[in-house]
């Protein structure tokens, strides 16, 4: 019997052990080219011969680059399909279209505009599928969040952390890491726009730090990291609405004041300037934001290497 391919679904999925060890390779990579060129692969090119195929159903810019760069990093090769370019975009089923791949590529990374979408992806394949955004989750942006925040702060599991704004994928995530890392997290936002029940719930029954406020200021009140992202997210269709209602969550200096001293602030990109974040918020000197960013290349190769066990473990 072949053993079950090992995805990267979702942060809930894994311990901390392998959440950390996952985290410490990205480290340790990042730390090793620091001089080298952007091109130059790793010792050993770890991923020769291997194949991944990119899956775009909503647009991305560092999802496809950092995920490109990475894998070539490793000595492996990309194919970026789009699904409307696909027999998927004319109805050939997700299984069917998971299991025509499985005999090309070694690995599939999704981006898929429905949480389902990638979980019946995932049931059908016969290589790894790795979450690159769904409406529900973005496991591999809070992947380098973390990484990102302790690098700067330490420990996850010592930091209170605020997000500020709506609910959205990257929040879901984000009560993922708290839950299996520890940290505190505390959220503002419009109760329109709370996380969903279901990951509340989830929260609850891990014992998760997670306190959720509709007030900016009661979330941000002790946090040495404030947190926003888009009001309106690629799956959205009520953006005069979300507009109207997350004005008061905008993230700048007058909020930040109202943080820790010297509070960080991180968000996933693409940013929306003067909505969700001020200029001055993004380009100051407590912005992560492009840190963040970077390490969207260093924990996806470290993700890619568990799911195709090439680790070592
Ligand atoms: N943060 C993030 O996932 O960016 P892209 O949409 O550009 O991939
Ligand atoms: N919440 C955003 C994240 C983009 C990377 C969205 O889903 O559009």
């Amino acid at each position: 019997m072949t053993a079950a391919p090992r995805h990267f679904l979702d942060i809930c999925d894994f311990d901390s052990a392998t959440l950390n060890g996952i985290i410490a390779r990205a480290r340790a990579m990042k730390n090793a080219r620091r001089d080298w060129p952007k091109g130059r692969r790793e010792p050993g090119e770890p991923l020769r011969g291997r194949m991944l195929a990119l899956i775009f159903s909503r647009p991305s810019t560092r999802t496809r680059v950092s995920f490109e760069v990475g894998m070539r990093q490793l000595g492996g090769e990309t194919l970026v399909l789009s699904s409307n370019d696909m027999q998927l975009g004319r109805g050939e089923t997700i299984a069917d279209t998971a299991r025509v791949l499985s005999r090309y590529c070694d690995a599939i990374m999704i981006r898929a505009a429905h949480h389902a979408n990638l979980t019946e992806l995932a049931a059908a394949a016969t290589v790894p599928v790795i979450n690159g955004l769904t409406d529900l989750t973005h496991p591999c942006q809070v992947m380098a969040d973390v990484m990102t925040l302790e690098e700067h702060e330490g420990p996850l599991k010592d930091q209170t952390v605020a997000w500020v704004g709506d609910g959205n994928n990257v929040t879901a995530s984000w009560i993922h890491a708290v839950g299996r890392l520890g940290g505190r997290l505390r959220i503002g936002c419009p109760s329109e726009f709370r996380p969903s029940p279901e990951v509340l719930a989830w929260a609850g029954e891990v014992g998760a730090d997670v306190m959720v406020t509709e007030s900016p200021e009661e979330a941000v009140s002790g946090a040495g990291c404030v947190i926003t992202d888009a009001w309106v997210s690629m799956h959205d269709t009520d953006g005069e609405r979300r507009h109207n209602l997350l004005k008061p969550y905008q993230v700048n200096r007058r909020l930040m004041s109202a943080a820790a001293r010297d509070a960080r602030f991180m968000h996933c990109l693409p940013a929306h300037r003067g909505e969700e974040v001020t200029d001055e918020v993004m380009d100051g000197p407590a912005s992560l934001i492009l840190d963040e960013a970077e390490n969207r290349l260093h924990i996806q190769k470290s993700i890619l290497l568990h799911c195709l066990n090439a680790d070592g473990r």
